[in-house]
């Protein structure tokens, strides 16, 4: 469908905006009551980088609602995933959490975002901070292989209030290191490292307090952040990009931008 979509029963009969693609979704899953995933066709013509963002809209309006989704799936990838929360009441989310198979949703033509590879000097260790909803880029980004080829270790950090808000991520981890394009590279390299706050699991804090009590980095058998050797990214709530920004940087490491590469950089998780 794609660009050649025009105002017909798949978008309610509600034009297509201009720089808007119309996509089929392919399937749909249903983590908690607040956490879903969708998986929908790609654009031939749609490129983006691991790790960027895009802007998604139902054709439910005129002039529909859009909202910034974190691309969660790899740039190899022939369909594009994306995973989201349920906002009650949210202009968006409240709709584009009954979408089934079959649906159309809108994505704006440009992706954009600074939680890429380019805006990122190489290192040893990339660590990917997340919670919730943030984990999304990072779906993306631990399936690319560049991933491996720039960093001898990559550390997936995730954090929730419940052990179920997790599943997404360790399934992600799973069907990556089974993989057959970076599986035996994932296998290798990739630590999955997810801890809750709210519910009682072995791993438990805020990624903020592992970080200052030195725990995480005795868990992970590393030593403590290193502007020499270790990079980040950071993809969370709004608190949350504030605390841990500070730590890389009370560490000695600088933010990057796509024309100013450097040793973390941060984005926000923006459906909220
Ligand atoms: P907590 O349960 O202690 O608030 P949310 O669902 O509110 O976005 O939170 C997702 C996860 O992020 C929760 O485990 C929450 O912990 C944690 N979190 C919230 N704010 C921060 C912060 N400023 N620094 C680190 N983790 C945070």
């Amino acid at each position: 469908m794609s660009e050649t979509a025009t105002a017909d029963a798949a978008t309610d009969g509600f034009p297509v905006p201009k720089g808007v693609f119309a996509e089929k979704v392919l399937s749909v899953q249903h983590y908690t009551d607040r956490l879903f995933r969708f998986r929908m066709t790609r654009p031939q013509s749609f490129r983006f980088r691991s790790g960027e963002f895009v802007m998604i809209g139902l054709p439910n309006a005129e002039r529909p609602v859009f909202r910034a989704y974190s691309i969660a799936s790899p740039a190899w990838d022939e369909e594009l995933e994306f995973y989201s929360i349920k906002v009650p009441d949210g202009p968006l989310t409240e709709h584009l959490q009954k979408v089934q198979p079959g649906d159309t949703v809108l994505m704006r033509k440009k992706p954009v975002g600074t939680l890429v590879h380019d805006a990122l000097l190489g290192g040893e260790r990339l660590y990917m901070f997340s919670t919730g909803t943030g984990i999304a880029p990072f779906a993306s980004v631990i399936r690319d292989p560049e991933t491996y080829e720039r960093f001898a270790q990559v550390i997936l950090i995730h954090t929730c209030r419940e052990a179920g808000e997790l599943t997404y991520g360790h399934d992600l981890v799973a069907a990556t290191r089974a993989d057959p394009l970076v599986g035996e590279e994932a296998s290798a390299q990739l630590v999955h490292y997810a801890t809750t706050t709210r519910e009682t699991t072995d791993r438990m804090g805020r990624i903020t307090t592992l970080i200052e009590s030195g725990k995480l980095f005795a868990d992970l058998g590393v030593p403590p952040l290193d502007p020499a050797t270790d990079r980040a990214m950071i993809c969370g709530s709004m608190d949350m990009l504030k605390d841990v920004k500070a730590i890389c940087e009370g560490a000695g490491l600088v933010e990057g931008s796509n024309s100013q590469p450097g040793q973390f950089v941060v984005e926000r998780a923006f459906v909220d």
